[in-house]
């Protein structure tokens, strides 16, 4: 679909198929927007960015009374496939179209296309279309290496590649526009994009903050999501607290990591959500792998406190939990305060394999507790005394 953000500046706006994952891996039922924008100067119409293969934006030039032969140039804000797939297409329709991008994406657009005669950008650089200019602003590791941002001064619109996006599809383009369904959504929507994308380069984010915070914004245009032109400020905060939550400060909130095969280790992980409710501590729970690791990825990532309950599965801890732990240390979560709780039979293991885990992941832990079967009075109250130092940690 295509909008109107400008008298010349248009988004165009492919919604992802809700029944597939999103980089193979994430769960998107309430859909994800992949955004393109095209900006036409007095002499030359440049391309922003593009979309998956099997897909192109012919219909929405096409509703601009333009084809492919109109771009002038084509733009890209970084490489991944979400935004590039279709160039395979492309290019066969438009060989020798000049393309700007930084010098590792010069590189990934010959290991990808086989297009070697890309215009490498300078930083800063600036390309002016007739009364309209373009200016390159690497965002490098927001989310690849290859990032940038692409600034237009006469509007002070930013096109933020993957900064400042979003899962979640709204029929709404701004932020101004939002039900209050849409706000609602995003609310998680926002927050799980984040963990699950971006969350590992929150360094980075916050640089990328930065070099934004150097420009006169008046519009954020995410590659993915809500475009933002009431209230920036508000992005940029959120995006700020966000990649904050890496090295912290964090929300003083609970997030239960929860595996259970027969419901002994679900009904001691049941009162002890009991006993937060009563200490006034907000908890959540996410079952794996039932709720799903990205579900999980985005509660864990905000809070300050991680609890793993899973039991023992063969000498050592239930698998979906030990993968699940392993997708949070790889997307960079450390430093919380952390136990773990869990029951086993003919054997304990869990214990010591989240003690192995926690250690790499530079968690603060207050105990790790194997217990046969439901549990002794005195494994119980192990479980709940650990439990009081979590629910403290968070007041
Ligand atoms: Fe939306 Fe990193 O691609």
């Amino acid at each position: 679909m295509k909008y109107s953000i400008t008298k010349n500046i248009s988004l165009f706006r492919y919604q992802y198929d809700k029944k597939k994952l999103f980089e193979g891996a994430w769960p998107i039922k309430d859909g994800v927007s992949v955004n393109a924008y095209l900006v036409q100067g007095n002499e030359k119409t440049a391309l922003i960015d593009y979309v998956e293969e099997g897909a192109s934006f012919d219909e929405e030039l096409k509703d601009l009374g333009l084809t492919v032969e109109d771009i002038d140039i084509l733009v890209l804000n970084h490489m991944e496939p979400d935004h590039t797939g279709g160039l395979r297409d492309f290019f066969k329709r438009r060989p020798d179209i000049p393309v700007y991008c930084t010098k590792v994406a010069s590189t990934e657009l010959i290991s990808l296309y086989d297009k070697k005669d890309a215009h490498v950008i300078k930083p800063m650089e600036e390309l002016d279309l007739g009364g309209t200019t373009l200016t390159f602003v690497p965002l490098p590791n927001v989310h690849w290496p290859d990032t940038m941002g692409t600034y237009v001064k006469e509007e002070g619109i930013l096109f933020s590649c993957d900064a400042f996006g979003a899962f979640g599809e709204t029929k709404s383009v701004f932020d101004d526009e939002m039900t209050d369904d849409e706000r609602k959504l995003l609310e998680t929507e926002t927050e799980r994009y984040y963990a699950n994308i971006v969350a590992p380069f929150s360094n980075f984010v916050l640089k990328a903050i930065d070099a934004a915070s150097a420009l006169e914004l008046k519009m954020i245009c995410p590659s993915h999501g809500i475009l933002w032109r009431k209230d920036v400020k508000f992005i940029v905060d959120w995006y700020k607290r966000l990649a904050t939550y890496f090295a912290g400060p964090r929300e003083k909130e609970i997030t239960m990591l929860l595996s259970s095969m027969y419901g002994n280790t679900k009904a001691l992980a049941d009162e002890l959500v009991k006993k937060a409710e009563e200490a006034g501590a907000k908890m959540h729970v996410v079952r794996i792998p039932d709720d799903g690791v990205s579900f999980l990825l985005e509660k864990a990532w905000r809070s300050e406190a991680l609890v793993v309950a899973a039991p023992t599965y063969e000498k050592a801890m239930f698998p979906e939990a030990v993968y699940a732990m392993d997708l949070l240390a790889r997307k960079g979560l450390k430093g919380r305060k952390s136990m773990f709780f869990g029951s086993s039979l003919w054997s304990g293991g869990a214990a010591n394999e989240y003690k192995a885990l926690a250690e790499k992941m530079a968690l603060d832990v207050v105990d790790a507790i194997d217990y046969r079967g439901v549990g002794t009075e005195a494994d119980r109250a192990k479980v709940f005394a650990a439990f009081d130092q979590i629910i403290a940690a968070v007041k």
